[in-house]
């Protein structure tokens, strides 16, 4: 199997005033500035971007944004264009749950913002994810299917590395991770669909993350399965100490694996 860098985003959501997001990022650099063996990106709440690619200029960090918009620019109030983040955030979550399910993000948009932000020369982290319900009713394959295949509707090919973060929607914030199992055997299920559209070596080199409650005491087991790439973390990005306990155990789980 091809060596995978596995990857860990901090999705702080909108939290943290700027004087807050200003310390977090002070002890973010401290804690984590010259980690090896993983990739991190840290995504602070848009106003902060620009303090964020400040404060971790020089470290092995990156910054990335929550959501962005697929035109460069226009008349659209309130959106931040994907090509107007492009010296500041290297990554763009692209699909995040809270997108699709609490402000009507369509797979359709996720797949415009998801072909922008490639074309833009950025990273994005494709977010997917199965409601509660639906895994209930067994269709968990055929949601995130459908939702892979409207992102990848006008993406000929992914680049190396390309970052999806697999976050079952009922795991998220709630404080029910999905056992090491389940994050295993979708996650494999998510790569043999990345497979069916790209081919295997495209596949293989896909990054997959787990995202949903994940913490500084359940990322160990996670990231011991074979196809879980790092995590994309919520509420525990917000404590400098507890994200670099992840970070760390999900480096020294790739380091275990090689
Ligand atoms: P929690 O880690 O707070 O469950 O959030 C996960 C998430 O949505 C990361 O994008």
């Amino acid at each position: 199997m091809a060596a995978r860098t596995p990857i860990v985003g901090g999705n702080w959501k909108m939290h943290l005033d700027r004087a807050g997001a200003r310390d977090l990022l002070r002890e973010l650099r401290d804690e984590l500035g010259g980690i090896e063996g993983v990739e991190v990106v840290i995504c602070p709440p848009a106003p902060w971007l620009g303090d964020a690619a400040d404060a971790l200029e020089g470290t092995s960090l990156q910054v990335g944004a929550q959501n962005a918009y697929w035109l460069p620019h226009g008349a659209y109030t309130g959106e931040v264009g994907a090509a107007m983040l492009i010296g500041t955030a290297r990554y763009i979550l692209v699909g995040h749950s809270e997108r699709r399910h609490l402000f009507g993000e369509t797979n359709e948009e996720t797949g415009r913002k998801l072909a922008a932000v490639l074309e833009l020369g950025l990273e994005p982290i494709l977010a997917i994810g199965e409601l509660q319900a639906e895994r209930e009713a067994g269709t968990t394959r055929e949601v995130l299917r459908e939702q892979l295949a409207a992102a990848f509707a006008d993406v000929e090919r992914l680049p190396e590395g390309f970052v999806v973060a697999y976050e079952p929607v009922w795991a998220i914030g709630t404080g029910l991770t999905a056992t090491p199992e389940i994050a295993q055997s979708t996650i494999a299920d998510v790569r043999a669909m990345v497979a069916d559209r790209y081919g295997e070596v495209t596949a293989e080199a896909c990054r997959i993350q787990y995202g949903g409650s994940v913490n500084a005491g359940n990322v160990t087991e996670l990231a011991a399965q074979p196809d879980i790439d790092g995590a994309l973390v919520g509420g525990a990005s917000l404590d400098a100490s507890a994200f670099a306990t992840i970070c760390r155990a999900v480096a020294a789980a790739a380091e275990g694996a090689a």
